[in-house]
């Protein structure tokens, strides 16, 4: 099983951007942090970090057929971008959406997510432990995905 994670644009930029929002951490160290977890069931974690939309959404549809979930900060362009949110939803791949701030607590223009409606859930201010958070759910979900397959499978066989 392989779960993608995708960084929107500045997050490159963690531990030097506005440390009263983001904390002092830097990407490389949230990954670290994420690829530990993930390890300990199995599971491989590819990080992608982009400043760039359309690099985005190029990610996102290369998962067809690699990936089994995708964890997403689309950072700014949460609030704007109707590409990446139709991406995911061309996928059909089980996404969680991820934001280190609570974006409801802050500017108004941040309440809003183009991408929330095509994702599994949404996780938020929690800081980095955000992603952690993330990772959790995401193997959660793929856990219930598998259960059920194999609920399937079972049925079918004991139909034949
Ligand atoms: C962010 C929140 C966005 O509003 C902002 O543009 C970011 C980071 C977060 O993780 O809190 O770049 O996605």
């Amino acid at each position: 099983m392989k779960i993608v994670v995708i960084q929107g644009p500045n997050l490159n930029m963690l531990g030097l951007r506005e440390q009263n929002i983001y904390g002092p951490m830097k990407l490389d160290d949230i990954h670290a942090q994420m690829e530990t977890y993930a390890k300990q069931s199995e599971i491989e974690v590819e990080f992608f970090q982009s400043n760039l939309e359309g690099e985005i959404v190029d990610k996102i549809q290369e998962c067809v057929g690699e990936a089994q979930g995708i964890i997403i900060n689309p950072a700014a362009y949460t609030h704007t971008s109707i590409a990446i949110r139709d991406a995911i939803k061309a996928v059909q791949i089980p996404t969680v959406e991820v934001h280190i701030s609570n974006i409801y607590a802050r500017e108004e223009f941040r309440h809003k997510s183009m991408i929330a409606p095509v994702c599994a859930g949404q996780i938020t201010g929690f800081g980095p432990f955000s992603y952690h958070l993330a990772m959790v759910s995401m193997i959660q979900i793929l856990s219930e995905i598998k259960a059920m397959q194999e609920a399937q499978n079972k049925q079918q066989a004991s139909q034949q």
